[in-house]
Order: structure tokens, then C-alpha cells, then sequence
């Protein structure tokens, strides 16, 4: 009868030694990991942006503007906030300037991809900018998506926003 009982004793005692040291590491390491909507938004920009706006999102000069670093103000208030979520659910074309460059092109719609993964890109590129608490709702999205306009229409957003 003592067997069965002292045996099990010390492998649970190792066991919840284990589990403690298990969480003690991700509760140290959790401070430093990136939040997880912006982990997904990273993986997602490398599909779908990254051919033309670079995988570090520094752009590419006569191609695609770059957005890390230069979006911090249009993440800053709601109002360029709608702007960004125009640009991916409507897309961008004509003339505009971004860090003293000059681009010419079209970006194109994205509004084939559903508002929660939208907005992790744009959690990650505000994580990018140095702001990752400005990151952009699901509900900005949607709100951007009610209205129907045409790439032209957002870059007079752009510019209202400048
Ligand atoms: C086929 C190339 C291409 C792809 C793919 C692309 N973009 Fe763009 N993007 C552009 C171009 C070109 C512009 C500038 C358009 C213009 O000149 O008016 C732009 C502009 C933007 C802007 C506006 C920047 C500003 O300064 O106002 C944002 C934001 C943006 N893109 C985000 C994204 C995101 C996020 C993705 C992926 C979901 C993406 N783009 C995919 C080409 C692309």
C-alpha cells in the first residue's frame, strides 16, 4: 500500500516545480514578445505589401512610398486614422509625396481581405512607427468600407489630412 503512494509524491512535486519555472519564463518573456495582432499583421504584410512596399515597409523609391517611420501622424487622430483604412479598402492613385519623395502610382484595393486582418496590418505598421498603442480598430474598417470611392477620392482624403 506505501508504494503507490510514495512513488507518485516526488513526480508531482517535480512536476508543479516544472509548471512554475513554465510560468515564471513566459511571464518574463511575455513583457518582451510583440502583441500577437501585430505578429499576424507582420506575417500578412509580407504576403500581400511587402513586393512593393519592402518587408521592413521602408518603401521602394519610384515603386511604393515607405510607411514604417512615415505614418506616425496619420496614425495619431481618428480622421487619418479613416484615411489609412480608405487607402486599403479603396486603394490610392496619383500624385502624392511621402519623406520628400515623389510617387506616382496605384495601390490597390484590398477590400477582398476582411477588416480583423486589415487591421493587424496596420497594428503592426503602427508598431513600426514607434506607436503601437495608435493601432487602427476593426471598427475603422468597417466604417471605411460603407462608403464606395475611387482611388482618387482617397488621395483628396490624403491631402485634407496633410
Ligand atoms: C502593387 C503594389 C502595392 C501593393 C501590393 C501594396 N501597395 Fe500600398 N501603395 C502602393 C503605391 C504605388 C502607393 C502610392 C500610391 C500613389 O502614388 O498615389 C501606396 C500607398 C500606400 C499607403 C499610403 C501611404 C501614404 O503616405 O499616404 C498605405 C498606407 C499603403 N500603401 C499600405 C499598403 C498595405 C498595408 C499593403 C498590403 C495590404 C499595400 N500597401 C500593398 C503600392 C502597393
Amino acid at each position: 500500500m506505501k508504494r503507490p503512494f510514495w512513488f507518485p509524491r516526488p513526480l508531482a512535486a517535480r512536476l508543479a516545480r516544472l509548471l512554475a519555472l513554465g510560468l515564471a519564463c513566459a511571464a518574463s518573456t511575455g513583457a518582451a514578445r510583440a502583441d500577437p495582432l501585430a505578429e499576424q499583421g507582420k506575417a500578412l504584410f509580407g504576403t500581400h505589401c511587402a513586393a512593393c512596399h519592402n518587408a521592413d515597409a521602408s518603401g521602394i523609391a519610384g515603386v511604393a512610398p515607405p510607411l514604417a517611420g512615415a505614418l506616425r501622424e496619420r496614425l495619431a487622430s481618428p480622421a487619418d486614422q479613416a484615411y489609412l483604412a480608405n487607402v486599403l479598402t479603396h486603394g490610392l492613385a496619383g500624385p502624392i509625396q511621402s519623406q520628400g519623395q515623389s510617387f506616382n502610382g496605384i495601390m490597390p484595393s484590398f477590400a477582398t481581405l476582411p477588416d480583423e486582418s486589415l487591421a493587424a496590418v496596420l497594428s503592426w505598421l503602427a508598431a513600426s512607427n514607434g506607436v503601437p498603442e495608435q493601432a487602427v480598430s476593426t471598427a475603422t474598417l468597417a466604417g471605411a468600407r460603407t462608403e464606395r470611392k475611387t482611388p482618387g477620392a482617397v488621395r483628396k482624403l490624403r491631402e485634407a489630412g496633410q
